[in-house]
């Protein structure tokens, strides 16, 4: 047997994206540690040209040289687990793709291990969820060049496509592809945020139904917003479950599988501001303490919502210009930890084609993404999104719709931590003179820190209690 590629790992993703495969022509060979589920797939799909192995021998041995694997395997110990399963049989030059959602310091720690019996490592980010894996997904592949060229027709084949141009593309070395992807998670979560907290502002300051909800989101669905999370946002919104809207029998207790945690960290690492989307994961964990939100709901008070908007329409339309906005600030926060993460960790990464890639397939695909790509594609260094004339002119047009939301909903009680740290940030950001040089003085007057000084050059230290 001379079979194109394998994949282990027959869960729901691995499952998909070796149908993908299949379904391009390639020959697949499949493994996974549990029998049934191979046989499953198999038996499911019995025209596809799919091959079930049983022994990791076996599946090897199907495959033609240099072998290629992509491992489709939960996160962490299991990669390590399956890749040393592996090793015994592997040959110099042969491939290991990781299509998880690993850690990607733990994806440099393989491909430095790996390198050292010449087997090749790519960390590939894989965005697009179960149907996103079967018809097209967004492919994040980093590792070396050379190895990448070997494995891209097949990640190009069966990539999402957007007017025609494949999404995926090299992202640079060892661990950049599973960084990139870590990334594309945390803005992930924040437009999550960013919208689920809109829909907490229709519902709760406009009082408005499920169905009328969704039609806003329909509606915005066709301008600047349009993106994937809108639409599945409209669809989850009119979801019934018998006599109910399946919506409102949802706990409002969000769990997380950790990635945007790790940008945020990572955030901290490299001194970015990544605010939008580190508030979006501390919501997710303040919605997790139900039962402690239930008793501070008894005994801490906070005004009643008593909202009276007069004109409607016009509130609806300040809250979708917040929206982008908050999304925008949130990409350039996002797309500015990717610039430095570049420089720090020498990776040479082109945001223009990371865009590019993000259009179609991926969670975060909105139409915003086309205006950062024209950006990166005159002025591929830009520090920051903020500076392009697009994303002035939405902040020079949208800031006071964002204000003002951000302090009607406020002054009513509701927590807005996405859109109010997204004005926040905004006015730090343009603020030329911060406060920062009280904090200096402190610093300098109880730890003798030294400051720097406006009208002259040098470090200085005061001695503060004469
Ligand atoms: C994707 C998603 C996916 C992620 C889920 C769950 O791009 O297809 O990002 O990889 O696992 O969105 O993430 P959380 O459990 O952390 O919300």
């Amino acid at each position: 047997m001379n079979n194109d590629i394998g994949v282990i790992g027959m869960a729901v993703m691995g499952r998909n994206l070796a149908l993908n495969i299949a379904n391009h022509g390639y020959n697949v060979s499949i493994f996974n540690r549990t029998v049934k589920k191979t046989k499953d797939v198999v038996y499911n799909n019995p025209k596809k040209t799919i091959f079930p192995f049983f022994f990791i021998k076996d599946f090897l041995n199907s495959l033609k040289k240099p072998r290629c694997i992509f491992l489709m395997v939960q996160s962490g110990s299991s990669v390590d687990n399956v890749i040393s399963s592996l090793i015994p049989y592997l040959n110099s030059g042969d491939i290991i793709i990781d299509g998880g959602n690993s850690f990607y310091k733990d994806t440099i720690r393989r491909y430095h291990e790996l390198l050292k019996d010449n087997i090749n490592f790519i960390g590939a980010g894989i965005s697009g969820g179960e149907y996103g894996a079967l018809t097209g997904p967004s492919i994040m592949p980093g590792g070396k060049k050379v190895v990448y060229n070997i494995i891209k027709p097949i990640l190009k084949s069966i990539s999402s496509k957007f007017d025609n141009e494949d999404c995926v593309s090299y992202i640079g070395p060892d661990g950049s592809g599973h960084y990139v992807k870590m990334v594309h998670n945390g803005i992930e979560y924040a437009d999550m945020q960013l919208i689920s907290e809109t829909y907490s502002i229709l519902k709760n300051i406009l009082n408005l139904n499920n169905e009328e909800i969704s039609n806003i989101f329909s509606f915005w669905n066709k301008g600047e917003l349009k993106s994937y999370l809108i639409e599945i946002t409209k669809n989850i919104l009119l979801k019934k479950d018998g006599k109910h809207d399946l919506i409102d029998c949802i706990l409002d207790s969000a769990v997380n599988k950790g990635t945007g945690k790790w940008t945020c960290k990572n955030a901290l690492d490299l001194e970015e501001s990544l605010t939008i989307i580190t508030n979006s994961v501390f919501s997710r964990y303040l919605s997790s303490l139900k039962s402690q939100r239930t008793l501070a709901s008894k005994i801490l008070s906070g005004p009643k919502i008593n909202s009276i908007i007069h004109n409607q329409e016009d509130f609806i339309e300040k809250l979708r210009q917040a929206l982008y906005l908050g999304k925008i600030i949130s990409y350039s926060q996002g797309f500015s930890q990717l610039g430095s993460a570049s420089k720090k960790y020498f990776w040479n990464l082109k945001c223009g084609n990371i865009a590019k890639i993000f259009r179609s397939g991926c969670i975060i695909q909105a139409a915003c993404l086309n205006k950062i790509v024209d950006i990166y594609k005159y002025d591929d260094i830009i520090i920051n999104l903020l500076f392009s004339p697009y994303f002035q002119d939405i902040s020079n047009k949208y800031h006071s719709s964002l204000r003002e939301i951000v302090s009607y909903v406020i002054k009513q009680g509701i927590s807005i931590p996405a859109f109010s740290s997204a004005i926040t940030y905004y006015d730090g950001y343009r603020t030329k003179e911060s406060s920062a040089n009280l904090i200096q003085a402190q610093r300098d007057y109880f730890g003798a820190h030294t400051y720097k000084r406006y009208d002259k050059e040098g470090i200085y230290h005061t001695n503060w209690i004469e």
